[in-house]
């Protein structure tokens, strides 16, 4: 089996890359950095390919497809992205213009050329790397929780899609809460609560994806708030969450 995984050079992504290693999956990794990638490429067993690239540009999304395209690849894992703490009347409207490409452009045309693929053979995984912000409006973190609705909601849409079709593939949508990985530093704030090993999301959200769950909530307590907050009505909802990332904003 081959994998292509977005966002590898660090992270949940890095950590799903060395599962799969550890499981004998051959890997096409892609990310901005490329000495990360090198170094990633060295420290794996499976020597995997490495992709350096954009998704902010349309064009890098397109090019990565028609570089692994002939790759026979089973696997995709929309995992890239990344999210800006402040008031929507500050953040710096660039920065998210470029988050909705990241965290939305992108994983929209993978999905949708990739699922085509499989679809034609009948086979094949996609896991697409949202969020338990995707269940929630986040004030304070506004474009984010956004980006994560739209790539959780069209996600369940399509595993609905597949399920009708009874298509031999499936598509998964992965919603953790905190998880110490670089987000923090990129998205320059901090987590309220203490967040949860990047590992431990890794290997829960791979073997869940093989089981073609449909929603991977990594924690109890996670579940639980995602289960609770339907009998809290919107208001209360958007003061909580507000308070929650105030707090964690810097
Ligand atoms: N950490 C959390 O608490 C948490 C919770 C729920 C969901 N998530 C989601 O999990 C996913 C992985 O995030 P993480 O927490 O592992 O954060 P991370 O350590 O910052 O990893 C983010 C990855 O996305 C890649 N990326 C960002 N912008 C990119 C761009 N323009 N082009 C290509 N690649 C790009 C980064 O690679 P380069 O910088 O090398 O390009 C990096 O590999 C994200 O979608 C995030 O929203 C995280």
């Amino acid at each position: 089996m081959k994998a292509l995984i977005t966002g590898a050079t660090s992270g949940i992504g890095l950590d799903m890359a060395r599962y799969l290693d550890t499981l004998g999956i051959d890997l096409i990794l892609t990310g901005r950095r490329e000495e990360r990638l090198k170094k990633i490429q060295k420290e794996l067993h499976k020597k995997p390919k490495i992709i350096s690239l954009d998704l902010n540009k349309e064009e890098d999304v397109y090019k990565l497809y028609d570089k692994v395209k002939k790759e026979n690849i089973d696997i995709l894992i929309n995992n890239a992205g990344f999210g800006l703490f402040g008031d929507f009347n500050e953040t710096n409207l660039d920065r998210e213009l470029e988050m909705i490409n990241v965290n939305i452009k992108a994983p929209h045309i993978l999905t949708k050329l990739f699922l085509k693929d499989f679809l034609t053979k009948d086979k094949g995984y996609i896991l697409n790397v949202a969020s338990s912000a995707g269940f929630m409006a986040g004030p304070n973190l506004s474009t984010y929780y956004a980006t994560k609705n739209y790539l959780a909601k069209l996600t369940m849409a399509i595993n609905e899609e597949l399920r009708c079709q009874k298509a031999n593939v499936s598509i998964s949508c992965l919603c953790p809460g905190p998880v110490n990985t670089e987000f923090n530093k990129v998205a320059k704030g901090k987590f309220l609560v203490k967040g949860v090993s990047s590992e431990y999301v890794a290997k829960l959200a791979i073997d869940k994806m093989f089981k073609r769950k449909m929603l991977i909530i990594p924690t109890l307590k996670m579940k639980l708030a995602l289960f609770g907050i339907r009998f809290i009505p919107y208001r209360l909802q958007l003061i909580i969450t507000h308070h929650i990332q105030l707090k964690k904003n810097k």
